[in-house]
């Protein structure tokens, strides 16, 4: 942070931009000058989450990490000033799928594609807050998120897999072994792949918190 040059991080790598535009939003630099098109511009003004990514903060006074989905096409880019930045570009690709993608795509969640990587970030920031998030929390976490396709079904029947009532039912993680645990997996094994042939989620294998950030 020296003058009026910003700091800030994209997928682990460090950006440092003297003199940005003020009124310039973050996904056109993540878009124009980053070339990272992953983050896609629906309606320019925070309505249907196609601009999804993570944005991660630190916060030093409880030494904590904090992750946010943050509709890029509203975010001024100068405010991303010590924060990191992570698009779809940087969690996964066709050689090393991420789960939350690869779960979208086994489960059909993704037609023309438009919503997907915007989809994909905001389970991701879920994922990445809350490695177990419970059914409701996940489908309230998908308010900001359009899709004109694919009627939401498949999309949220993919990411419950990563619920804990889903992996309560598998037996995976049951919390209480009660009678009552909901049964989701009946219907996701008819309609979607094997659960087996998932990749599992590993919380501990996502990158760190650029160290450089937590010195400010
Ligand atoms: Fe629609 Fe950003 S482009 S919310
Ligand atoms: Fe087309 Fe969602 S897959 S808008």
């Amino acid at each position: 942070t020296k003058g009026d040059t910003l700091v800030f991080y994209v997928n682990g790598v460090k950006v440092t931009e003297s003199k940005p535009d003020p009124e310039m939003t973050l996904l056109t630099y993540i878009r124009t000058k980053l070339h990272l098109t992953g983050a896609k511009l629906g309606c320019g003004e925070g309505g249907c989450g196609a601009c999804t990514v993570m944005v991660s903060r630190y916060l030093p006074a409880i030494d904590v990490v904090r992750h946010y989905s943050v509709n890029a096409c509203l975010a001024p880019l100068c405010s991303m000033q010590g924060l990191a930045v992570t698009t779809v570009e940087g969690i996964g690709n066709m050689k090393n799928i991420h789960p939350v993608q690869e779960r979208i795509a086994k489960f059909h969640g993704s037609q023309c594609g438009f919503c997907t990587p915007g989809i994909v970030m905001s389970m991701y920031t879920l994922l990445r807050n809350n490695p177990t998030p419970t059914d409701t929390e996940m489908e309230a976490y998908f308010d900001g998120n359009l899709c004109r396709c694919t009627g939401y079904r498949p999309i949220l029947d993919g990411f419950r897999t990563f619920t804990k009532e889903f992996k309560c039912a598998l037996g995976e993680q049951c919390c209480q072994k009660r009678s009552t645990a909901t049964n989701h997996s009946s219907s996701n094994t008819v309609l979607g792949p094997k659960i087996t042939s998932l990749k599992p989620y590993d919380p501990t294998q996502e990158p760190i918190f650029p160290p450089d950030l937590k010195v400010n």
